[in-house]
């Protein structure tokens, strides 16, 4: 049996109809209607009728960038996008007449990851989407942890610098602020702007305002600023997953998310970072510290496995 599985995601829609082994037999990507979350159902709509052309589909289960309730229906609030109370398992279901789950796009990824990708086997993983904000997804002795209310796994919302960067939450000091994307490229642009002199390849090459993909390529061109701001991404990072680890002590963390696809210039500094911070290091296992094996799909196919097993 397929299921379709659609990860909404602040800039793109991706979608996948999936079988039960979590492969990927067809799949479709469109650009979110960020403005309009009212539109966004209506999108979602467009890509599964597409994809269900000529399928026989069970459900469709859809991974939203927010709080979902413990219904799996609505997505009360969304730090990064303008959804408020949106009603979107009801949406999507009426417009195309199929059982709808709505997950937390992190939770699906993590599912997914679990299930088929780099947790596979594991019993206690932590999932870290590190793109625009940070996500999280626990899935502790093999379950999706959900919380009380539908809305636990907020790891992007723990408080690193108290008075810090105000978030899209509404709190000051989120971790997202210190470990995500958009932290990456507002601590690279802080410190081209005080320091232009480390940061002529940067600079050069976003010509005006600096981007994610610029901090990247900059790094990789050993700019300084950049590689500064990788390695302050890399600091709150290992910080962050030794906080959970003493909290959770989970056999493996996924990074997962855009982001983790500039690895190779902030993993080894993470797991250094990580191994000074710990908490009764030296007396305890360590965590293993893995990508996201799934890549983009990895939500696609978690939400699909999760409406599958709705
Ligand atoms: C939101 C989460 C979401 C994450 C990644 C955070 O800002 O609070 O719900 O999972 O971004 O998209
Ligand atoms: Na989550
Ligand atoms: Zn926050």
């Amino acid at each position: 049996m397929l299921t379709i599985g659609v990860d909404i995601g602040g800039t793109k829609v991706g979608a996948g109809v999936v079988d039960d082994d979590g492969t990927i037999v067809a799949q479709l990507l469109r650009p979110t209607p960020a403005d309009r979350p009212d539109l966004v159902a209506e999108t979602v709509a467009d890509v599964v009728r597409e994809l269900a052309e000529g399928r026989e589909i069970e459900a469709v289960g859809v991974g939203a960038a927010g709080f979902v309730d413990e219904t799996r229906s609505v997505v009360r609030f969304a730090p990064n996008l303008a959804w408020r109370e949106e009603p979107l398992q009801k949406k999507i279901s009426g417009l195309v007449g199929l059982p709808v789950v709505v997950e937390n796009d992190a939770n699906a990824m993590a599912w997914g990851e679990t299930r088929f990708g780099a947790g596979r086997g594991q019993s206690h993983v932590v999932c870290i989407t590190i793109g625009t904000g940070i996500g999280g997804g626990l899935v502790f002795d093999g379950r999706l942890f959900r919380g009380h209310w539908g809305m636990g796994a907020e790891l992007g919302h723990m408080q690193v610098v108290p008075g810090g960067r105000l978030c899209g939450c509404g709190q000051h000091g989120c971790w997202e602020q210190y470990a995500s994307g958009n932290a990456l490229v507002l601590e690279a642009r802080e410190i081209a702007a005080a320091h232009p002199e480390r940061a002529e390849i940067l600079l050069g090459l976003a010509g005006g305002t600096i981007e994610g993909e610029e901090v990247t390529e900059a790094a990789r061109r050993g700019d300084e600023a950049a590689l500064q701001a990788f390695a302050t991404l890399a600091d709150w990072l290992g910080q962050g997953l030794a906080d959970l680890a003493a909290i959770l002590d989970p056999g493996c963390f996924i990074l997962g998310g855009g982001v983790s696809r500039a690895s190779d210039l902030f993993l080894d500094r993470v797991r250094e970072t990580f191994e000074q911070r710990l908490t009764g290091r030296g007396h305890r296992p360590l965590a293993d510290i893995r990508l996201a094996e799934l890549g983009a799909s990895a939500g696609v196919v978690g939400a699909a496995d999760l409406a599958r097993h709705r």
